[in-house]
């Protein structure tokens, strides 16, 4: 039976509209989240080329019948929402039914899809948003999108895309993240047909973080676990406060399973540290925030990079206290040193955060985001770095500076290093972190 719908136009009008396809990591974002709603319990991601020549992922979720395959590349054609109220508690990590039609504009894309119930699957080849051919196709139940030439028909944005080495970074780290935020799920990465990552369903996030960064990651950090479920849980790992950074580059933030940059959650995370950290100075985090669906708007960015929370305030106060517990009982602050919740946040401070937040959610949006480089760019302090960086800091992370920037930038900094990206274990990423 099919699923997928045209959205009304007055529920289309209602949704962040923009170009969601940067580059091959931003294909990789929504490819994966596709799998992740569509419960799949093993996704595999295979690049060539650091993306440009090839991207496939490949899950075993519940898949699409030929109407569904079809219908799929259609602007506005999804499952996941049909009304306006939907939007007011959006449980998929999609919902614009934006994302397979603007890749399929921008590059040869096939798809190959079977569900449970259906005879054969189905194969759809797309090029520059024109259907090639349709037939039916072996595969077991689950989808597998190949994206093949990302950008052959724009020439303008092939040429923003930076090095195989840049590129393969970024869709290892957002591979690596995503599968930190959903340990349930087997993740497989391949480049250039050598393994990057493997891991099997883990059960939970510490299992997780252990396949894939190895013990030391546990015992350099501090694991965080608060917050309240009718306003926000809060857990995750952060820095010991003699891991040092200049920016907030290494912070990583989930909200709902979902991937986002949040000057809140990253101002609310200083305040817990505040007695521990000197100003501009700030922590490595790994944290995932649980909210009550409707407590979240998710319908912010083109995106989905960006998130407003209802009851700010509250969940900022969630997040710092549950900071200020993991330092208390590391021993790194007394645990009944309470600051008061609505203490005036420092206005350099604040302005810090909002640079480098509006900085990184730039490395999934569109170009003319505005950014601010110079909090994003700068280098990390200290001798510590947070494992869950899988390689070199200036490079893996989300919060690479814009594009533009990145040209500049890259004069002082060195490319990452191939070898090292395509060592042949998950493991290695920690000795990779640890050599650099
Ligand atoms: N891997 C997949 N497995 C099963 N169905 C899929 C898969 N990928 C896409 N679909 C179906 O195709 C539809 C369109 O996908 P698309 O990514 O374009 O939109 P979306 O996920 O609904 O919203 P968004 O644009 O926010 O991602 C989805 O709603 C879903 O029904
Ligand atoms: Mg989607």
């Amino acid at each position: 039976m099919s699923k997928i719908r045209l959205l009304p136009d007055h529920v289309s009008n209602q949704i962040a509209a923009g170009e969601v396809v940067e580059r091959p990591a931003s294909v990789a974002k929504e490819l994966v989240e596709n799998a992740i709603d569509a419960r799949a319990s093993r996704i595999v991601v295979d690049v060539e080329s650091g993306g440009r020549r090839l991207l496939k992922v490949s899950d075993d979720g519940e898949g699409m019948v030929r109407d569904d395959a079809l219908l799929a590349f259609e602007r506005h054609a999804t499952s996941k929402i049909s009304t306006a109220e939907d939007l007011n508690s959006i449980a998929t990590l999609g919902f614009r039914g934006e994302a397979l039609a603007s890749i399929a504009s921008v590059a040869r894309v096939e798809l190959i899809s079977k569900t449970e119930d259906a005879a054969a699957a189905t194969r759809v080849v797309i090029e520059g948003g024109r259907m090639r051919d349709v037939k039916d196709a072996a595969h077991p139940r689950g989808t597998t999108l190949s994206v093949r030439d990302l950008f052959f028909n724009v020439p303008a944005r092939r040429k923003f895309l930076r090095s195989e080495a840049t590129e393969t970074f970024h869709l290892t780290n957002l591979v690596t993240h995503y599968a930190l935020a959903h340990p349930e799920i087997a993740f497989g990465l391949t480049n250039n047909g050598r393994e990057v990552l493997r891991v099997a369903s883990a059960k939970d996030l510490r299992e997780r973080a252990y396949q894939i960064f190895g013990s030391e990651f546990l015992d350099n950090l501090l694991e965080v676990s608060g917050g309240h479920k009718h306003v926000a849980l809060v857990s995750g790992y952060v820095s010991a406060p003699r891991d040092r950074r200049t920016s907030r580059d290494a912070q990583y933030l989930f909200v709902n399973g979902r991937f986002v940059r949040d000057q809140l959650i990253g101002r609310a995370l200083s305040e817990g540290y505040r007695s521990v950290l000197p100003h501009g100075v700030y922590p490595a985090a790994l944290l995932f925030i649980e909210t009550p669906l409707e407590e979240v708007d998710v319908n912010v960015h083109p995106a989905k990079t960006e998130v407003r929370f209802r009851r700010v305030a509250a969940v900022a106060d969630a997040v710092r206290e549950a900071v200020r517990s993991a330092l208390a009982s590391a021993g790194y602050m007394r645990p009944d040193v309470a600051e008061p919740s609505t203490a005036p946040h420092d206005q350099r401070e604040a302005d810090d955060s909002v640079a480098a937040m509006s900085a990184a959610a730039t490395d999934y949006s569109p170009v003319s985001t505005p950014t601010g480089s110079a909090a994003s760019s700068a280098a990390a302090v200290g001798e510590h770095r947070a494992p869950f960086e899988p390689a070199r800091q200036s490079r893996i992370e989300f919060a690479s500076p814009p594009i533009q920037d990145e040209e500049f930038l890259a004069e002082d900094r060195p490319e990452p290093d191939l070898v090292a990206l395509e060592s042949d274990t998950a493991r290695d990423f920690d000795a990779i972190a640890h050599s650099i």
